[in-house]
């Protein structure tokens, strides 16, 4: 695996891949890889000649007081998976090579209404900072093909909202949720947990499956079990974020009769915020 740290390396050397004929694929990630960032690049590894993945820690997307500072950063055994995932590039660039005059005088792109609710409402900016540092991947890289996982059901959403208003052009693929043995969708975050807390955070999992069924056993009601749901993370020493029932293509609140629907759930355990969904076709 080649491991480029400067944009202009990067693009020269997948100038030359181009020249040759060969299609390109990028997964973008913040590092600390587990075995569901290890999917993606394996389903990239199916889709394109050239695998690019990147590392970057992205300032752009945390708010003030969230974790970048702690965010895990485990470059060495990240490098032994990308390699034994079958990735051909490393993009691993500092904050400066990405952010050269700072955060404050660079270029954002704002994807609207998609990025307003959930994850939008309670981190605002979080979607400004994800798109725009993808903006640029997409730009550097240029690929034929972008793999997310769906895991980050909201942020794959926005993303292709980027991905067709700005006309990039880029096939994108998601990637079902990886989890633990009991269900627990493996973040980089869980490993602030201890094992007890691990426990706590399986309800968010538990809960959506349980919703789900009742929609499936014909429920209609869906503030009562938003409203029930989020009673049982409190009854579960889980702080509910938000726990919404929605439709799967806009993410607006879901009506009675929509057939294809989204539940996307958020919650605290300790300090911990942990993000999970299901989706329930009708
Ligand atoms: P990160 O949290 O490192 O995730 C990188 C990619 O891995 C994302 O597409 C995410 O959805 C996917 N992923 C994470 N956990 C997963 C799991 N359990 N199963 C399947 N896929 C999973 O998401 C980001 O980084 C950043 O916002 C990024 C897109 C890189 C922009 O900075």
């Amino acid at each position: 695996m080649i491991i480029c740290h400067q944009a202009s390396e990067l693009r020269q050397l997948l100038n030359t891949y181009r020249r040759e004929g060969k299609s390109i694929a990028l997964v973008p990630t913040m590092g600390n890889l587990h075995r569901g960032h290890v999917r993606l690049v394996e389903k990239a590894v199916e889709l394109a000649d050239v695998v690019v993945s990147s590392i970057f820690v992205n300032p752009m997307q945390f708010g003030r007081h969230e974790d970048l500072d702690k965010y895990p950063r485990t470059p060495d055994a990240d490098i032994g998976k990308l390699t034994a995932a079958g990735c051909t590039v490393l993009f691993a660039p500092s904050v400066k090579e990405m952010y050269p005059l700072g955060l404050d005088e660079h270029t954002v792109v704002s994807v609207p209404a998609i990025s307003e609710r959930h994850c939008g409402a309670s981190r605002p900016g979080h979607f400004d900072g994800v798109a725009t540092v993808v903006s640029k991947l997409f730009n550097l890289v240029q690929p034929d093909h972008a793999v997310f996982g769906l895991k980050d059901y909201q942020q794959f959403k926005v993303i292709r909202k980027m991905n067709a208003d700005l006309c990039f052009g880029i096939q994108l693929t998601g990637v079902a949720t990886e989890r633990d043995e009991n269900g627990l969708a493996l973040s980089s975050r869980n490993g602030y947990l201890s094992a007890e807390q691990k426990h706590t955070a399986l309800t968010i999992i538990q809960t959506l499956r349980s919703t789900a069924a009742q929609i499936k056993n014909g429920t209609r009601d869906f503030a009562a079990l938003e409203q029930a749901a989020k009673s049982v993370f409190e009854s579960r020493q889980m702080r509910p974020d938000y726990f919404s029932i929605c439709r799967a293509d806009t993410l607006a609140p879901a009506g009675a009769d929509d057939k294809q629907l989204v539940i996307l759930a958020a919650g605290y355990v300790g300090t911990t915020r942990l993000i999970d969904n299901i989706e329930v076709n009708l």
